[in-house]
């Protein structure tokens, strides 16, 4: 076969200049499943909508410490977004996350089209029970439904022996493994902790979308994230104490709305009044135009 130059022309396969296959289409995905499995390797999968940064990165790191063959999805899934919300103006910047990608060691990209994930027709979707009603799906109505569906379709095709998420998307984090618990799906799912910026703020590609001023003011979700971590340090177990002092927290920060401050328990996401190591608090908050979410563990505060 005459040398190819340029990582365009390569589809579906990794040659000396890429070690990245890029595949589009269900046959390629699965002809490079198909010869990773022949080779014996363990594949591990990263799904995201794209547009890198170092919290999508630190999946891939984990992935590849425990997978000889890392496939990296990008897929900015229209199931989960609501009319309203930012399908169209999602940021996107495929030649950029080829680059991040292949230098982080991920073996493959799978960026398949709508029509692909979706043909014309599709109907089926998956329901995920009441975990998903409150929160994050209160807020975004068949949010979750959106991400289980396109997760699920994703973990039939790649078949992969072990899935990172991210805990920075707490919720989504909790659904998924509940789907692949009650529904006995041979993978396993790795979480992996929220990378921030040095101020606090957790990385997310909705951060593009913040003015200066509002970036400045973004750090107030995980100053008040700390104080909480703080308090519970110090002793204190009400939940509404530490509620209350976030709540003043997020309040001294002009232009920040918050929506919910959850203080809830890590299965079903059930709010508590006496909390523990395990206790999970949850914040989301519109600063500007843009949308925000961040929490932590009290085990481990912010990481
Ligand atoms: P996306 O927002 O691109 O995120 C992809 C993965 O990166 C998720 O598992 C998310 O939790 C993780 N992630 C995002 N920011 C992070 C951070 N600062 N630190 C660590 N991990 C972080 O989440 C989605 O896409 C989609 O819903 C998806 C699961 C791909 C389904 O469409």
């Amino acid at each position: 076969m005459p040398a190819r130059c340029g990582k365009e022309s390569i589809r579906g396969e990794s040659t000396a200049l890429s070690r990245l296959a890029e595949l589009a289409t269900i046959p390629e995905l699965r002809s490079w499943t198909h010869s990773q499995r022949a080779a014996a390797r363990r594949i591990a999968l990263v799904p995201t909508m794209g547009y890198l940064h170092e919290g999508h990165l630190a999946l891939v790191d984990e992935a590849r410490r425990r997978a000889e063959a890392v496939i990296l999805s990008i897929f900015v899934n229209p199931l989960q977004f609501g009319p309203r919300e930012d399908l169209a103006r999602y940021p996107r910047d495929l030649p950029r996350d080829r680059v991040l990608a292949e230098a982080r060691g991920v073996a493959a990209l799978f960026v398949p089209t709508v029509e692909t994930m979706y043909p014309p027709g599709s109907e089926v979707r998956v329901i995920p029970g009441k975990t998903a009603e409150r929160w994050e799906g209160a807020a975004r109505p068949g949010h979750f439904s959106g991400v289980l569906t396109v997760v699920a379709k994703l973990f039939h095709l790649v078949e992969p022996q072990l899935a990172c998420f991210g805990q920075k998307d707490i919720q989504q984090l909790t659904l998924i493994k509940r789907m692949v618990r009650d529904l006995d799906w041979p993978v396993e799912i790795v979480e992996v902790s929220t990378v921030r910026e040095p101020d606090g703020l957790a990385l997310s590609s909705r951060n593009a979308y913040l003015s200066t001023a509002d970036r400045s003011r973004a750090t107030v979700l995980s100053r008040a994230l700390l104080l909480a971590h703080r308090a519970f340090c110090e002793g204190e177990r009400q939940a509404q104490v530490l509620e209350e002092r976030m709540a003043g927290e997020l309040r001294r920060e002009p232009g920040v709305t918050v929506e919910y401050i959850a203080i809830v328990e890590p299965e079903a996401l059930e709010p508590v009044s006496v909390v523990d190591q395990q206790t999970i608090i949850a914040i989301a908050a519109r600063i500007g135009g843009t949308r925000l979410i961040d929490n932590i563990r009290l085990a481990h505060g912010l990481t």
